[in-house]
């Protein structure tokens, strides 16, 4: 339990994410602040500081009680640390006797996996760390659900509980997979992207459409965007001496507006077993206007939108695992049919398409599924 002595103490968290996207990860965390309660269950005077941007990652630094929060909020990183020790380490011995010494059963009893990274130190033989944890510390086991994470670095040992368990982009909601589907941070950093010239209220009076939605993870997201994550398990949890606050409903004091990004979600797909998914993982929500429809992006629309008040944005079929005629072909006949404002398209990296009536510009390149990809964004002429 804390008192009041320590609950303000600020701690250090390390948020791990997609490499290349820092900036947006900094963006979420500044949009959040509101949203995070202090022990007394109102809006916290005590933020949430950004110490250091690194590649892939941010150091933060937190009271615990908010610092924990974060897991049920952001949305587009993979996994959020808590540093427990650190140490300057660079023989077996010490190391040994250092495990030996630490009481990990104070903050969580019960089996625990270690992850071990270590670069550039002495003791850089990662199999060889971990050994030395299973022969200290009896409670080692692989397969276990809690997981220390331990990063060596220049002989610094830095140990870390994992907060989340399953990485962050497992959502409670949306669990209908197609094939080829984008992971759902990605898809929130996406949405990032192609809204970013966007004010709140304009963006309130827009249509989403994805023309290729698979099972719907664009869709899902821009639904999901005000909302928590408050349903699945987090392994912070678990962990022992919880702030009062988190050993209750909590989120309960939190009036969460009823309202996605977008004031309509409009998904197609050419498989009639992609729209049934869709529908499934999106029925969750209940709000937001949402149409799914069997469209071949090919033909003539059977649905038009207002093309001034559309979106659009996509991870096309890219002919690796689902076959497909021609890249080109299918955004080329989106955008023929739709007119979007702006859209935004992921396709492997190296290639390159213009479409009349659009600027494009390449924003970025990731790794979707092990392929290397690019991020094009068009913008509609006039
Ligand atoms: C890479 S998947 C999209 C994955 C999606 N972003 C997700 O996360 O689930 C591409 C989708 O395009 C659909 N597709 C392929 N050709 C199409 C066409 N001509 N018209 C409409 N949809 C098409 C496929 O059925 C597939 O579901």
């Amino acid at each position: 339990m804390q008192d009041s002595t320590t609950k303000n103490i600020k701690e250090d968290f390390f948020l791990i994410g997609p490499l290349g996207f820092e900036e947006s990860f900094q963006n979420e965390i500044a949009k959040l602040q509101p949203w995070i309660l202090g022990s007394d269950s109102r809006p916290t005077s005590h933020g949430i500081d950004i110490v250091k941007v690194r590649k892939g990652g941010l150091e933060l630094k937190a009271p615990k009680l908010e610092g924990f929060q974060l897991v049920h909020h952001l949305k587009t990183p993979v996994r959020i640390l808590w540093r427990w020790k650190s140490k300057k380490l660079s023989h077996v011995a010490e190391l040994k006797s250092y495990i030996r010494s630490l009481r990990s059963t104070e903050i969580y009893e019960g089996p625990l996996k270690v992850i071990v990274s270590s670069r550039q130190s002495r003791l850089n033989n990662e199999k060889m760390i971990e050994r030395v944890f299973e022969e200290e510390w009896k409670f080692i086991d692989d397969n276990a659900d809690q997981a220390l994470y331990v990063d060596v670095y220049n002989d610094q040992f830095t140990l870390s509980w994992d907060l989340c368990g399953d990485p962050l982009y497992k959502r409670s909601w949306a669990p209908e997979k197609g094939q080829a589907p984008i992971r759902e941070n990605l898809a929130h950093l996406l949405l990032q992207d192609l809204t970013v010239d966007f004010t709140g209220p304009e963006l309130a009076q827009m249509t989403l459409l994805d023309p290729m939605m698979g099972s719907g993870t664009f869709l899902a997201e821009a639904l999901a965007w005000n909302r928590p994550n408050l349903e699945r398990k987090f392994s912070y949890q678990n962990l022992k001496g919880l702030p009062s606050l988190l050993k209750i409903h909590w989120w309960t004091n939190l009036s969460l507006p009823q309202v996605g990004l977008f004031e309509s979600y409009v998904g197609f797909d050419i498989d009639p077993e992609m729209i049934l998914k869709a529908q499934k993982n999106l029925s969750f929500f209940k709000i937001g206007n949402v149409c799914l429809k069997k469209q071949n992006i090919l033909h003539e629309p059977t649905l038009k939108l207002n093309q001034d008040q559309t979106l659009m944005i996509c991870n096309p079929p890219y002919g690796e695992r689902l076959a497909v005629d021609s890249i080109e072909k299918l955004i080329g006949a989106a955008l023929q049919y739709h007119k979007p404002l702006k859209a935004l398209f992921v396709w492997p990296e190296g290639r390159f398409f213009e479409f009349p009536g659009y600027e494009s510009k390449k924003i970025r390149s990731f790794s979707q599924g092990g392929i290397p990809v690019q991020v094009v964004v068009f913008s509609r002429f006039g």
